[in-house]
């Protein structure tokens, strides 16, 4: 199992496969790996001669200190789980400094929009700190395909963005959300969750599920009061913003236009965790 913490190891490990042009997979994560994760990572097996994994909490993308000092840095454990898919993928889990080098700031980037809908609303920065990261890691790791998972599909839509607008040369796929079997969609933050606010997490997923069913013949707004009017029964469950937005753009649907696809984005707090899910409503 090769484990690497600084680029320029990665870098000379990798070179030989850049001369042979094998095709390389990779999946960014910032660690705390669940089964979405593991997901991604067969999906890339299936399709790559080679698999890079990234573990590494990326302090530019948190707007939050708390939530940066919580998040969960469970490195041993992500590696045997990775150990248990396969011996063969490569790990990259850097230090802030190999990173950074000392200068921990994001690059600022005009993703056409996308960045100041849901998230960039709520999330100061959240989108600039995405784009550093991945533009850098795609930079050192030059991979083939790249596998984000559509649960942040913002940040998927910003992530395509980002490479078409810098002309890098790597497909991006979106994978499926990968959910617990209450419908809770899986992160690393749900492992802050008790276990009886995991089990009433359930909520979101249901919520969604049936505002996708009434967004069929209710209008956009009437399906967003509903939403709100549900949460306001549930009190440790505070509401940031349900939005239905077109799948390209992003923008809130004000009047319904058979040529878009749709979809609802979430992002609730649970005792100052806070977890997003979104469904298409196709
Ligand atoms: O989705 C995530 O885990 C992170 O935003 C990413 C893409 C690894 C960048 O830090």
């Amino acid at each position: 199992m090769q484990i690497f913490s600084t680029q320029t190891d990665l870098v000379s490990f990798l070179n030989p496969f850049y001369d042979k042009k094998s095709t390389i997979g990779f999946v960014p994560t910032m660690g705390a790996l669940h089964k979405g994760h593991l997901s991604l990572l067969e999906t890339a097996l299936q399709n790559n001669e080679i698999v890079v994994i990234s573990i590494f909490v990326n302090p530019t993308q948190f707007n939050n200190h708390e939530d940066l000092k919580k998040y969960p840095r469970t490195l041993e454990e992500d590696v045997k789980k990775i150990k248990s898919i396969s011996e063969e993928i490569i790990i990259y889990a850097p230090t802030v400094d190999d990173i950074y080098k000392g200068k921990t700031i994001s690059q600022h980037f005009n993703f056409d929009g996308l960045e100041n809908q849901m998230e960039g609303k709520f999330r100061m920065g959240h989108f600039d700190g995405v784009g550093t990261i991945v533009k850098q890691l795609f930079e050192i790791i030059k991979p083939t395909n790249a596998y984000f998972g559509e649960k942040d599909f913002q940040q998927l839509q910003i992530v395509k963005k980002l490479v078409s607008k810098y002309k890098i040369p790597v497909k991006i796929i979106g994978c499926p959300i990968f959910r617990e079997p209450n419908g809770l969609a899986m992160s690393s933050r749900n492992e802050r969750l008790s276990s009886t606010e995991r089990k009433e997490a359930s909520i979101i997923f249901k919520t969604i599920t049936h505002a996708k069913k009434l967004f069929k013949s209710k209008s956009a707004k009437e399906v967003t009061n509903w939403v709100k009017n549900e949460f306001s029964k549930y009190p440790k469950f505070e509401l940031e913003y349900f939005e239905i937005a077109d799948e390209e753009k992003l923008l809130p649907c004000i009047r319904k236009n058979k040529s878009k696809n749709y979809r609802a984005f979430i992002a609730v707090f649970v005792n100052n965790i806070r977890l997003i899910d979104t469904i298409s409503l196709k």
